[in-house]
């Protein structure tokens, strides 16, 4: 490990050795691997984006003719691919109606979307609340019947309301914690499976 990084592990280690631009990528490999998010030919909005190992990933797993669009607040500048999307945006401020003419319905939405962490525990929870909550609200709008939707939030009171929420409209929902997880980090993954609107 390098001296003076205390952020370096064996996960970072290993997406720099097999090119992914972020370690963030093995909790979506884990969680895809336990329950096929993402198909060949899928169409998947990728939230909070940068710096570009989810999308990465899911332009492989869709393939060629799958289609990957990723929102952010910045450019994920080193993902290059011709059915890859980048939109620049806020999502409190996104216009909903408008994505869902602008790109169409969905097959998965996930969502990594985390604020700046403040160190103070309610607050960092709440906002990342307020993310998911968020991420939920575009998902509801643009996934198809039967399509899944993942998203990442700060564990605390609240993430009981949020999983029962997420249950008035999927078939199913789950909490996740994958192993690339860091120690003592706060996050989870919830997961609605099998979207009953659209
Ligand atoms: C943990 S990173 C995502 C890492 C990404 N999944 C990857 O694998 O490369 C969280 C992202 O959420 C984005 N984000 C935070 N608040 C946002 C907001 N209000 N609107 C859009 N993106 C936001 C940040 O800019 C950051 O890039």
């Amino acid at each position: 490990m390098k001296k003076g990084n205390k952020w370096e592990d064996h996960y970072s280690r290993r997406a720099k050795q097999e090119k992914w631009l972020a370690r963030s990528v093995y909790k979506l490999q884990e969680i895809d691997k336990r329950y096929r998010l993402v198909r060949r030919g899928d169409r998947v909005l990728d939230l909070g984006c940068y710096p570009g190992s989810w999308s990465q990933y899911l332009l492989k797993a869709a393939g060629k003719r799958g289609q990957v669009v990723g929102l952010d607040l910045l450019e994920p500048i080193h993902v290059r691919a011709a059915n890859f999307r980048f939109i620049k945006g806020d999502i409190h401020s996104i216009d909903i109606r408008w994505l869902v003419e602008e790109i169409g319905p969905r097959d998965s939405v996930l969502s990594d979307l985390a604020p700046k962490t403040t160190g103070a525990r309610a607050t960092d929870a709440i906002r990342s609340l307020e993310l998911a909550e968020k991420a939920m609200a575009i998902a509801i709008a643009l996934l198809r019947h039967q399509g899944h939707f993942l998203c990442k939030v700060f564990e605390g009171e609240e993430v009981k309301g949020f999983r029962e929420a997420l249950s008035h409209y999927f078939g199913d929902t789950r909490a996740v914690r994958p192993a690339a997880v860091r120690k003592g980090s706060k996050e989870i993954y919830m997961l609605g499976l099998r979207f009953e609107g659209g």
